[in-house]
């Protein structure tokens, strides 16, 4: 046995016999480090003869790829089995009781929209979505609400900085850093990106998808944004959106539908609606909805005609809508409806600041909360 073999067992040997990733990093200095065995081999390559260095080059090179290739064997090895260790040491045991730990509670907002779903699915609707970053277009111009509209500075709308001029990127696309806030160019550019002030954009996004010629039933609840924030606003707040689309659409049918949606969620008979003539640029005609409540021991209760809160705004999809959505309005006509869920979780369960909504503190969760099992059924009352 050459001095090379002899050397090449001893160092496999001490790979093997190393019983760590420490020990190991020794062998491997050892051998491989600046000042190992087989590197000194290496630099006596540079003294030799061509004709030995023949000879010994590919051995001394054979060993180095030998005793690489054996210690990333044993690395991984090693890894191996202190993974195989640490899973073992920190099982879990999921069958322990749940006791003292503390179950979480659903949020009323999250509540809410699942009764909302349960009661619209009764009465054939789907849930629809659509994305919280929009573009201008879905947000404000199919909607009828054009660049000049007064209705845009209502909505102290977020908006991402301006998509740079060269670019012909278009919506859909991640907005990029450079450009202005608020700059005049940048507010006449529809794919311009921004947070969605409304659910309304969802409206369109239905009728695009169902593809102009076949009926729509939606209910649309989601994240909608503005920049405004006191005891009743918060930057972030929840809406619900309807949307009908079908031939032969009345006025009698929104006003049904939303009688029946608000009886059902208050889950009172004597609630009363009272449609007030307004304006929306997607409706035509437009009406603002308002629930009748009385005054019990000072308190406002819902149902009953004492006064009266604004609840929806509402309308007939106006045939400028129809039509961006791919419709059309000589033969389909429909109606729509917009809620603050957050508001209407207030009046439900009875909070009064909406900021305590979103500042996720345990103990109001705790009192507001609902137990995740309460899965809210017509059948079982929706809020039960
Ligand atoms: N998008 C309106 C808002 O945020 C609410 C609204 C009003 C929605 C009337 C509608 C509607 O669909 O028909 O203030």
């Amino acid at each position: 046995m050459t001095d090379l073999d002899q050397m090449r067992d001893n160092l496999l040997a001490a790979v093997e016999a190393s019983g760590g990733l420490d020990a190991l990093d020794t062998v491997r200095v050892g051998a491989l480090g600046k000042q190992g065995s087989i590197t000194a081999l290496l630099k006596t390559l540079g003294a030799m003869s061509p004709e030995q260095r023949l000879v010994e080059g590919p051995r001394i090179q054979g060993l180095r790829e030998a005793v690489t290739t054996a210690i990333a064997e044993r690395k991984a090895a090693l890894d191996r089995a202190d993974l195989d260790a640490r899973l073992a040491r920190e099982t879990l045991d999921m069958t322990l009781p749940a006791d003292g730990i503390g179950a979480g509670s659903v949020h009323p907002v999250s509540q809410v929209m699942d009764e909302l779903a349960e009661i619209f699915a009764d009465l054939g609707f789907a849930v629809a979505t659509g994305p919280e970053i929009e573009d201008d277009w879905h947000n404000f111009t199919a909607l009828n609400i054009p660049e000049t509209h007064p209705a845009r500075a209502m909505h102290d709308t977020f908006y991402f900085p301006a998509q740079p001029e060269a670019s012909t990127a278009g919506a859909g696309q991640s907005p990029s850093s450079d450009g202005e806030l608020g700059s005049p160019r940048a507010a006449l550019d529809s794919s311009r990106m921004l947070l969605r002030t409304h659910t309304s954009p969802v409206q369109i996004r239905a009728m695009k998808a169902a593809g102009g010629d076949k009926p729509i039933r939606i209910i649309a609840p989601g994240r909608t944004y503005r920049s405004d924030s006191d005891a009743t606003h918060t930057p972030m707040f929840h809406q619900v959106e309807g949307l009908v689309i079908d031939k032969g659409i009345t006025l009698g049918h929104l006003k049904w539908t939303l009688e029946t949606f608000l009886k059902a969620f208050f889950e009172r008979d004597d609630i009363v609606l009272r449609l007030r003539p307004s304006y929306f640029p997607f409706t035509e005609p437009s009406a603002e909805v308002d629930v009748g409540f009385s005054l019990v021991n000072g308190k406002r209760v819902i149902g009953g005609s004492d006064g009266w809160m604004e609840v929806l705004g509402s309308g007939m999809v106006h045939r400028t809508v129809i039509e961006a959505g791919g419709y059309d309005p000589d033969e389909w006509q429909g109606f729509a409806f917009g809620c603050g869920i957050d508001r209407l979780a207030m009046l439900k369960y009875g909070m009064d600041d909406l900021r305590a909504f979103f500042d996720g503190d345990i103990r109001w969760l705790k009192h507001y909360g609902f137990a995740a099992l309460d899965v809210p059924t017509l059948s079982g009352g929706v809020g039960a």
